[in-house]
């Protein structure tokens, strides 16, 4: 089963940014954790994060040619935002997660809104990045 993870605008920055909220882990960390599990759980995953909305949306356009089974993303600022993830996840119509590593619903109420949660059949919210893991079972399941 082929995953693809996509993470959008300031994901790289985990472990600089805000640690309080996002905690210390970096970006590294995080994919090793993410390729780790998918090796355990016998997945063959991507890692694709871009600061860019239109790469994502490219991105999110090419999983459909490359017979991609699921997507985990994290829009980041972008969920709140951006129509363009949401029309192009309901374009490929590949079944879809949404992860967040903070509560959403706990903070700002702008980050209640999420327009590419709308096209996620399962949404993992405030786990922290284990939530990354978390989308990985649930496509095994
Ligand atoms: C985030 C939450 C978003 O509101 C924020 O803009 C991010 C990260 C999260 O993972 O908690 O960049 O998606």
């Amino acid at each position: 089963m082929k995953i693809l993870v996509i993470n959008g605008p300031n994901l790289n920055m985990l472990g600089v940014r805000e640690p309080d909220i996002y905690g210390k882990e970096n970006y590294e960390d995080l994919c090793k954790k993410i390729y780790e599990e998918a090796e355990r759980l016998s997945l063959e995953v991507s890692i694709f994060q871009s600061n860019f909305e239109g790469e994502i949306v490219s991105k999110i356009q090419e999983a459909y040619f490359d017979n991609v089974d699921g997507i985990i993303i994290n829009p980041a600022a972008y969920t709140h935002t951006s129509i363009a993830i949401l029309d192009a996840l309901k374009a490929v119509a590949i079944p879809a997660v949404e992860v967040h590593i903070s509560d959403v619903n706990e903070r700002e109420d702008f980050r209640k809104v999420s327009y590419a949660g709308m096209a996620c059949e399962k949404h993992i919210i405030g786990h922290g990045t284990d939530g990354y893991l978390e989308a990985l079972r649930y496509f095994l399941n």
